[in-house]
């Protein structure tokens, strides 16, 4: 996440993330599953600017990036093929959502205007509601003047959703990966994360997380995170590659094709490995290169198969 001042607006750039790893634990009295999973941070970059104001009100816009729209209009008659779904309504939207719960909380009189650019597909297991929730968090900390501390803010956010708090995981320029468990809230960040070259898919249609955690079971013979964590201190990339998990995906690929045509495209196309991030429907692969990572996003494009990003983690 990088943080700076523009005038009387505070600017945040907010990244994705991708789940190298995602395991289903348990299921919890409260509903949710106990997780172990690992998060890194990814460049592709959603956009939010806060602005205070001193009269009250609380404002969002929010709307995809110029490119992106154009893309959808320009597809509206193949809607399916289309990831760029309409945004939710102004209050439903979890920024204005924490900024609120933010005021509440610190007893603040003023409002914001807050401007959101999108280019983090959503239903997408990529984590952008959330970066977007918790970059929504820094800025109103910042122009509201509260100084409250990260793991002030990670409790707010923790209220919100589960894994909000993990991109609140650093200071500002913050980049990297985390291990979370609990519900995805309690978080260790990890010292070292080597940049992986990746290319990942959102296909035309998403996922909802709520669907996918009600058609998962709970793993009988779980796998540690451990050996992921060991090859990551190595900067052993290939071994990283093997060992790509996701215990959402079985569930995921029962409720959307897309899951597995996804993975035998990428079977096909020589990557270190492959997964499904979060509860989906985003699939990505580990690329030996970054010409490999171009080549293969370019064919994806070709193809038609949703949103292509090619680009680092821990960035
Ligand atoms: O926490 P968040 O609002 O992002 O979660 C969305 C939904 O995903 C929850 O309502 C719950 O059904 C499911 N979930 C879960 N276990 C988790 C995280 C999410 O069952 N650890």
């Amino acid at each position: 996440m990088f943080v700076r001042p523009f005038g009387a607006c505070w600017l945040v750039q907010t990244p994705a993330k991708l789940n190298l790893f995602l395991e289903v634990l348990g299921r919890r009295p409260d509903g949710y599953h106990e997780l172990e999973t690992l998060m890194t941070t990814f460049s592709v970059y959603d956009s939010l600017s806060c602005q205070a104001e001193p009269a009250g009100e609380l404002r969002l816009d929010c709307r995809w990036a110029l490119g992106l729209e154009s893309q959808r209009n320009r597809t509206r008659r193949l809607a399916t093929l289309c990831p760029w779904e309409p945004l939710p309504e102004e209050k439903e939207n979890l920024v204005y959502r924490a900024v609120r719960r933010l005021r509440e909380r610190a007893g603040v009189a003023q409002g914001a205007t807050l401007r959101l650019v999108k280019r983090i597909p959503a239903a997408a297991g990529l984590g952008g509601a959330s970066s977007d929730a918790a970059a929504a968090l820094v800025a109103a900390n910042r122009a509201w003047n509260l100084r409250w501390s990260r793991a002030q803010l990670r409790e707010v956010a923790a209220e919100l959703g589960s894994d909000i708090p993990f991109f609140l995981t650093g200071e500002d320029a913050w980049r990297g990966a985390a291990i979370c468990r609990g519900r995805g809230e309690i978080l260790e960040s990890l010292p070292r994360m080597p940049p992986l070259v990746v290319v990942a898919v959102r296909p035309p249609v998403g996922l909802s997380t709520a669907a996918v955690f009600r058609a998962c079971q709970v793993s009988s013979r779980p796998k540690s995170v451990q050996e992921l964590v060991e090859a990551i201190g190595r900067d052993d990339v290939r071994q990283v590659g093997r060992l790509l998990h996701n215990g959402l995906q079985e569930a995921a690929s029962s409720l959307s094709p897309w899951i597995g045509r996804l993975q035998r495209e990428f079977q096909r196309s020589g990557v270190l490995g492959h997964a499904m991030s979060g509860s989906g429907s985003t699939y990505f692969a580990l690329c030996h290169t970054v010409g490999q990572a171009r080549r293969l996003a370019g064919r994806l494009r070709q193809q038609c198969c949703g949103a292509v990003f090619w680009g680092v983690t821990g960035r």
